[in-house]
């Protein structure tokens, strides 16, 4: 079903509200309309309209079984989607809200329950992007907006992105420019005996502990196979994929260069043709290499890093190269969601820069090539 997108160029601090009323109308009348927040663009409809959530669900191409995030103008309006709000809620929204946490709670009635994929839960958050802000209070809806992307592709952090994944299946977008964080937000799951991290993101878990030492947060990313019902939908394995496949490189730096360099000889004896995915820093150790190279950022700015991490995961398919070697980043800060996100962009195919050169001829023998749409222009693919 093909549709015009409208696309509406909009100041990212003091929007037009003329032109948020105009998306507002369109969210009242159960169409869909693409928005920054401070994350990344969401796909939002009016969670109280079914029909308005079906449709979500159909353009992205996403499971139903997927839960919806809501987003809520003002603390305030967190009544009109979920209830009880249990006391630690008060407190986390006072401290976080408006800003990129999201909490799961029990689900108020009203609120249409295949947001929720049928669960009496709801994860809701505040977004502090102006424009986001001014579309929930013109709307004075509460407006459920997964990322704006296809089902199990890199979020989008500008507008283009939804665009080539969307484009001609949504009704608006609102291009706000690129969104500050560029990683989603940390979803908190409320409902259980201990508050539980279902997905690092844009607040640090180190911010949450300081209001919540009993918090529970996985040791390693959090893995559901497709089709199982889980305490944490959406941790699918493949997720925030280019259509290039991606090895995560991990172990200790100093041993990367070396490795890699292995690594690079091999897949070329193969007659394969790899690319790099590397913070600033390592690029010299490759430059003299001939394969492409892209860049992450400098490694110990996780604000940074995050910030481009998602546009150079989607600059990867245009590289014309058939595998990806990308280099974890660990650390503090959006460290966690960085490394989250990268570990799923490799469906979980990760290497240790100790390995041998035996294990690695074997390893890259059994590493899948890209997907046939790869040589297809992204846009038509999505079209
Ligand atoms: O930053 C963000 O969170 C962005 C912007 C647009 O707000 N939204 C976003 O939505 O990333 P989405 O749908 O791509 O991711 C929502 C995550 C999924 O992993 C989903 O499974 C989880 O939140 N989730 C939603 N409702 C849930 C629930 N009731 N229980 C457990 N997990 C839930
Ligand atoms: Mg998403």
């Amino acid at each position: 079903m093909r549709t015009v997108t409208r696309i509406f160029t909009v100041n990212s601090r003091a929007p037009d509200r003329a032109t948020i009323a105009v998306a507002a109308e369109a969210i009242a009348a159960g169409r869909l309309v693409a928005f920054p927040t401070e994350t990344v663009y969401g796909l939002g409809a009016n969670a109280l309209d079914s029909h308005a959530v079906d449709r979500i669900f159909a353009v992205k191409q996403r499971p139903f079984n997927d839960p919806l995030i809501v987003h809520v103008a003002s603390a305030t309006q967190l009544m009109r989607v979920a209830h009880p709000i249990p006391e630690v809620a008060r407190l986390l929204a006072e401290r976080f809200w408006p800003g990129a946490l999201t909490l799961v709670l029990r689900r108020a009635p009203g609120v249409a329950p295949n947001v929720s994929a049928g669960m009496d839960t709801v994860a809701v958050r505040v977004p502090a992007h102006a424009v986001a802000h001014a579309l929930l209070e013109l709307s004075d809806l509460p407006i459920a907006a997964p990322s704006a992307n296809l089902f199990s592709r890199p979020s989008p952090t500008t507008a283009r992105h939804v665009l080539d994944d969307l484009g001609g299946r949504i009704d608006i977008v609102l291009d706000g420019g690129a969104t500050p964080i560029g990683v989603e937000s940390t979803v908190l799951d409320l409902t259980q005996d201990r508050p539980l991290l279902l997905r690092p993101g844009g607040v640090p878990v180190e911010d949450l502990r300081e209001l919540l030492p009993d918090l529970l947060v996985p040791a390693l990313p959090t893995v559901v196979k497709e089709n199982v019902p889980a305490a944490a939908p959406g941790s699918l394995l493949k997720h925030y994929a280019p259509r290039v496949p991606v090895v995560l490189l991990r172990g200790e730096l100093p041993q990367a260069p070396a490795f890699v360099r292995r690594a690079v000889e091999l897949l070329r004896k193969q007659g394969r043709r790899p690319g790099l995915l590397v913070p600033d820093e390592e690029v010299s150790h490759y430059t003299d290499l001939g394969v492409a190279v892209v860049t992450l950022g400098p490694a110990g700015d996780s604000g940074a890093l995050a910030k481009v991490l998602f546009a150079r995961l989607r600059e990867l398919d245009h590289l014309g190269v058939d595998l990806v070697l990308a280099q974890d980043v660990q650390g503090p800060g959006l460290g966690l969601a960085i490394s989250d996100r990268l570990f799923r962009a490799a469906e979980g195919r990760v290497l240790n820069v100790a390995e041998s050169p035996s294990f690695l001829d074997e390893f890259f023998a059994r590493c899948p090539y890209p997907e046939r749409e790869m040589s297809v222009p992204a846009r038509s693919a999505a079209g």
